[in-house]
């Protein structure tokens, strides 16, 4: 349809250099709008005919802003055809269409303080008040849903569509653990209610899901918002079952008593509330994260803060989202065709952006995987500068086509590393040049291996240098036994110097050597020794994972340790019987046997052993709940009854069915049952999911 895209891409850059204070006559606006309409439409095509954008969600966002706010300062200008004038959807043909009970409007977006001023002015001026309270909240960046609960029961379930009507996806919605069944609507009087709500998945899950697909041979998901959006379009819900996604639910859209009568505003009055009940009811609502401002310095105030912890969220999060707590005030305030006036989206540093791939470099990891890497053009993502991503393997190298020299879309998704989206081949040149694999190892010059089935090239030397590197790197990293003052640099650097050959090498160190090395202090050396020797007493989980077995991550790093007093108790374990632990799957359970069965790792363990490291778990560990009795009520979101018992009874605690003053903890899951109000009355000690996640270490 287009044939001069790469002249629409050079405009698109060009435009996204513009400010609005930068477009000072009526007349450069008349030709920046023109220009504007024509790239946007473009880009929307490249979006939704093509499903293959060559800009991020950011760059259009703000193209489209441009657009917007030189329409508002010259409304003569605005045409019927213009974009401006039309909300996009997301409808698929294979599901049911369904209307929702309040229009889904999307959020006004805004990047900076002043934004934000300009938006609190406006609220003032419309409603005439001298004070505004706000209450802020995480924007989670999923996909949107629309819940309708009636009479208590969850009815239906939708996306967003065009905003009027969405897509019926309840089936798929009803496997959603955190997406109560049923919920008591009527203590509250509530006959019909519609809530608004986002669909997740985790930043953890989401690179165990892309690790999974790695090993499967299909492509990664770029990011966990596209994870879960495609995922909640899957046409099985079974398929949906196993994609362990979360709703986050944060605004009423709708509430009906008996009678029809509205009560948002009226029994309903504040959001901040709102958000309070539907936690209370059961649902995941950012109950914990949001704060009441009592003014709009206390509102940018927060918005720094979250974007300061925004990596170390649990779940990836684009922005702050800034609401008018009192909901009385919502219909003075009214809305666009676009979006609510009592709200705003304050959006964080865009996590996307374009730039060159200058040059390919080979890495090999721990487990011998030689991984591409893309030296890029240093670009700006999300306040940290991006110089390299990875290629992840030859497949993903061939099925994207990227070329040394190609202008590519790079995302950085939280602590995720870069990933290349795609290329943007309408900017090619000519001048691009194939990447071409090696035959032989960067490091050690063995003949590369690629087995049967696999994706990854691999060195098959256990000794090559690179290798051995990686993997007492590995070892002292943070999640494994977390020694401060030995990272990778210095890691190389004791190699190369002879000082570090092996993973039990690091309880051995020559740490007057070390102090006679240019860099290193007396204070230095003493911390590095004093993060070693503590390192000797990690749980036994992180030595475990500090291994480097290949597939096994924290995660199942964990349940090996739920299931062992010591690590080396798994040299005993079969195929059959590590499959039978949860989330361990064949290809898992054979690593693990291979490595327990490879004498040089053995060899290792019981060389850490001597050496002081502890391989056993703690009594301390093993017996922390002794002498406790749990009782559990409601659905808990984290585990089966089973499990949860399981994990109880491995810390030396018991779990008991009924409630009695010998209970020590209620366990208080969704949708509780009598057995709380047995609790109260006996004045037993309730702990939420969390505090009992918590309680048990997880
Ligand atoms: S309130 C009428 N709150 O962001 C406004 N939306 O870019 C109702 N979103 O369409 C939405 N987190 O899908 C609201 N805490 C939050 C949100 C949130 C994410 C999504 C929502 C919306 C989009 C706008």
């Amino acid at each position: 349809m287009y044939t001069k895209e790469k002249e629409l891409i050079e405009k698109t850059r060009q435009l996204l250099k513009l400010s609005i204070k930068g477009i000072k006559t009526k007349k450069d606006a008349e030709k920046i709008i023109n220009e504007l309409r024509e790239v946007i439409k473009y880009h929307d095509w490249r979006y939704y005919v093509l499903s293959s954008p060559v800009i991020s969600d950011y760059e259009y966002d703000k193209l489209f802003h441009l657009l917007v706010a030189l329409e508002e300062k010259y409304p003569d200008l605005v045409t019927a055809d213009s974009p401006t004038q039309r909300i996009a959807s997301d409808l698929i043909k294979e599901f049911p269409k369904v209307r929702h009970l309040a229009p889904m409007l999307s959020l006004e977006n805004s990047y900076n303080e002043d934004d934000l001023r300009d938006f609190d002015r406006r609220v003032k001026e419309i409603t005439g008040l001298d004070e505004i309270e706000y209450s802020v909240e995480p924007k989670f960046d999923g996909a949107g849903i629309a819940l309708v609960y009636e009479d208590n029961l969850f009815i239906r379930g939708a996306t967003r569509g065009d905003g009027a009507v969405g897509d019926d996806i309840t089936p798929n919605l009803k496997v959603i653990k955190t997406i109560p069944l049923s919920a008591n609507f009527k203590r509250y009087g509530i006959k019909t209610i519609e809530i608004r709500g986002e669909v997740l998945i985790s930043k953890e899950l989401f690179k165990k899901i892309n690790q999974e697909r790695l090993e499967e041979g299909l492509p990664p998901f770029a990011n966990p918002r596209n994870a879960a959006a495609g995922s909640l379009r899957l046409q099985n819900p079974k398929e949906v079952a196993k994609r362990g996604l979360e709703a986050f639910v944060y605004q009423i859209t709708y509430a009906v008593d008996e009678n029809g009568n509205n009560l948002l505003g009226t029994k309903i009055k504040k959001h901040s509330e709102s958000i309070k009940m539907l936690y209370e009811l059961g649902f995941k609502s950012p109950y914990k994260e949001i704060k009441v401002c009592k003014n709009i310095d206390d509102v940018i105030g927060y918005c720094n803060e979250w974007q300061e912890k925004r990596d170390s969220y649990p779940y990836e999060i684009d922005g702050m989202v800034v609401k008018v707590n009192d909901i009385s005030l919502y219909d003075i305030l009214g809305a666009t065709s676009h979006h609510p006036r009592w709200a705003i989206a304050y959006k964080f540093q865009a996590r996307q952006a374009t730039t060159k791939l200058i040059d390919v470099v080979f890495q090999v990891g721990r487990t011998g995987a030689v991984t591409p890497v893309g030296k890029l053009e240093p670009v700006e993502i999300g306040g940290v500068t991006v110089s390299s991503v990875s290629l992840i393997n030859e497949d993903f190298i061939k099925e994207k086509d990227i070329r040394i020299g190609d202008l590519v879309l790079v995302e950085r998704a939280g602590d995720v590393i870069p990933y290349i989206v795609k290329v943007i081949k309408e900017a090619r040149t000519g001048n691009e040049k194939p990447i071409v694999f090696p035959k032989y190892c960067p490091s050690c010059g063995s003949p590369l291996v690629k087995p049967p089935g696999e994706a990854v090239w691999r060195c098959v030397n256990a000794n090559c240098p690179a290798q051995v590197k990686e993997r007492i790197a590995h070892f002292a990293s943070k999640d494994a036994m977390d020694i401060r003052g030995l990272g990778p640099r210095i890691v190389e650097r004791f190699y190369d110097l002879g000082l570090l050959r092996s993973i039990p090498d690091i309880y051995r160190l020559d740490f007057e050597k070390i102090k006679q090395l240019e860099g290193f202090g007396k204070k230095s050396v003493d911390n590095l020794k004093k993060a070693i020797e503590e390192s000797k007493h990690r749980p036994i989980h992180r030595l475990i994972y500090g291994l480097g077995i290949r597939y096994v991550g924290q995660v199942t790093a964990r349940t090996l340790a739920e299931n062992i007093k010591c690590v080396e108790d798994l040299k005993d374990w079969t195929i059959e019987q590590l499959e039978s632990l949860e989330d361990i799957g064949y290809v898992v359970a054979k690593s693990i046997y291979d490595f327990f069965h490879n004498e040089q790792n053995i060899k290792m363990i019981q060389e850490l052993k001597k050496l002081g490291v502890q391989t056993c778990k703690e009594e301390e560990e093993e017996g922390k709940l002794k002498g406790m009795t749990f009782v559990f009520t409601g659905t808990l979101s984290c585990c089966s009854r089973e499990k949860a018992k399981e994990m109880v009874e491995a810390l030396g605690g018991k779990v008991s069915n009924s409630v009695s003053k010998k209970t020590t903890y209620l366990v208080v899951g969704e949708a509780p049952g009598s057995k709380l109000a047995k609790a109260q009355k006996l004045g037993v000690k309730t702990l939420n999911e969390e505090e009992f996640l918590k309680l048990i270490g997880k």
